[in-house]
């Protein structure tokens, strides 16, 4: 079998003279007089390897069939390159073509494909080099996003992904069931003996595990059945969910820059050459952005100070502003890319427009919320600090009509060794198109579900 280190990326790294097998994928195939040039790509880095093929260095069968999108085996010696764009380049002494791929039907390639057109074949777009790119930082904020709580020694748990409660109270859930949707049934008659959903957040299991291992997160996919069709919205999405005991809404807050900062950092020290492509190809602020915010403080307002600012404008709002109202798009955008130029926390939410499970504030009428809003993105992290009074939450859940009895564990929490604790979460895809400039969210995830779509 291969060994790791026989990786193109391991390759770059040794030096002149060294004898290599290199395995991948041919991207292009470039032929002139008594000489081949095939750049070869196997996902581990952005740079393909240049190879060079000298007339009869290896079987002329071979080679016939080393066409853009085969699969191929190339040994040979890593000798200096001469051309513009590499270091060095494989000189071959065999080739073995493992797989073909027919280049009058293979679909990738080498002209510009459009992003519509590469969704549809999301079998084979991952060897493109922007979703090359994508998975490859898709790969690293992952492995950031555990480093970070790692490091600080919060306990990973696993939250269900199958569910009986609403978490948020928004009820934009896909029903779980093995009923025959053709015959009507009883509710107890269902798999669970009662109606079940996919989970919408983690949040109130991760609760439940705060309040015994005080830091916890979450990182797991979330299911939304609302018919959102957006660049922004997916029904399947991965979230982080953070969950603390003993924290306020500040240090909720301090805790989320911290974190986006650190991600950021991670991202920029280790896919350079992809963020360069993304820089290059897709958005040009990007770099320069992500520079600004890993250095810069975040912006703070509250809700109450972010509507004064939209309303005194002047902007046609598509939907008028006024207290109270949720900010949409629109509004976000405009804070977060006009006003202050980056990152903005906006706390302390009206009750009424936020879940049920946020702290009341003194006033009576606004909750401990926070958004963290992102150039580009608007929403990319939504949290709170939770309400930990029993009174106060009983009263909430039954003024937001939702039902009692579902909620029964969670309000035990409050009834034994309640404690002030907050949390928030983190779309991983919105934060994957901050990172990346990709301007739809069904272009930063492997496998888009969305409405009406489901493919793969
Ligand atoms: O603001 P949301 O709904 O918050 C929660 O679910 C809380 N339970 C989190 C918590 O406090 N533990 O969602 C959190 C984030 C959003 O800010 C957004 O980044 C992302 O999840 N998100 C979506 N991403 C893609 N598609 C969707 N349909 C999304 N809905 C939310
Ligand atoms: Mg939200």
């Amino acid at each position: 079998m291969i060994a790791p280190d026989g990786s193109i990326r391991a390759i770059f790294g040794k030096p002149l003279g060294t004898r290599v097998d290199a395995h991948g994928w041919i991207k292009t195939r470039r032929d002139s007089k008594g000489i081949h040039f095939i750049q070869l790509n196997d996902g581990s880095s952005f740079q393909d390897l240049q190879v060079v093929i000298e007339a009869g260095a290896v079987p002329e069968a071979a080679l016939a069939q080393a066409t853009t999108g085969a699969c191929v085996r190339v040994s040979g010696e890593l000798i200096a390159s001469p051309g513009a764009g590499q270091s060095v380049e494989l000189k071959a002494s065999d080739l073995r073509v493992f797989g073909p791929a027919d280049p009058a039907t293979y679909p990738l390639q080498k002209k510009g494909h459009t992003m519509e057109f590469l969704r549809e074949i999301a079998h084979l777009r991952v060897r493109s080099n922007t979703f090359g790119a994508v998975f490859r930082v898709r790969n690293a904020l992952s492995f950031a996003i555990h480093k970070f709580f790692q490091e600080r020694g919060f306990v990973y748990v696993n939250t269900p992904l199958i569910t009986t409660s609403d978490a948020e109270g928004a009820g934009a859930m896909f029903r779980v069931t093995t009923l025959d949707p053709g015959k009507p049934a009883n509710d107890a008659d269902d798999f669970f003996g009662r109606p079940a959903y996919l989970a919408v957040s983690g949040q109130l299991e991760a609760e439940i595990f705060a309040l015994a291992f005080t830091n916890v997160y979450t990182f797991g996919p979330t299911f939304r059945a609302e018919n959102s069709n957006t660049p922004r919205h997916l029904a399947e999405f991965w979230m982080i969910e953070p969950e603390m005991a003993f924290c306020d809404l500040d240090g909720n807050r301090r805790l989320a820059e911290e974190f986006l900062k650190y991600i950021i950092a991670y991202v920029l020290d280790h896919c350079r050459p992809d963020l360069e492509f993304f820089n290059k190809r897709i958005d040009n602020t990007v770099l320069a952005t992500l520079e600004h915010v890993a250095a810069s403080a975040f912006e703070h307002v509250t809700y109450t100070e972010a509507v004064a600012l939209l309303e005194k404008s002047g902007r046609n709002w598509e939907f008028p502003v006024h207290w109270g109202s949720d900010l949409q798009s629109e509004h976000e955008r405009y804070l977060t890319e006009e006003v202050f130029r980056k990152p903005v926390i906006v706390t302390d939410y009206p009750a009424e427009i936020k879940a049920f499970y946020m702290r009341l504030n003194e006033d009576g009428k606004t909750v401990r919320a926070m958004d963290v809003l992102a150039p580009r993105i608007g929403e990319i992290i939504g949290g709170s600090q939770r309400e930990e009074r029993y009174d106060m939450l009983l009263e909430k859940i039954r003024a937001k009509g939702l039902p009692e009895e579902h909620y029964n564990w969670y309000l035990d929490l409050r009834s034994y060794g309640s404690a002030p604790h907050s949390g928030f979460g983190l779309g991983l895809e919105r934060m994957m198109m901050y990172l990346t400039g990709m301007k739809n969210i069904r272009d930063v995830i492997p496998f888009p579900r969305t409405p009406g779509s489901a493919d793969f």
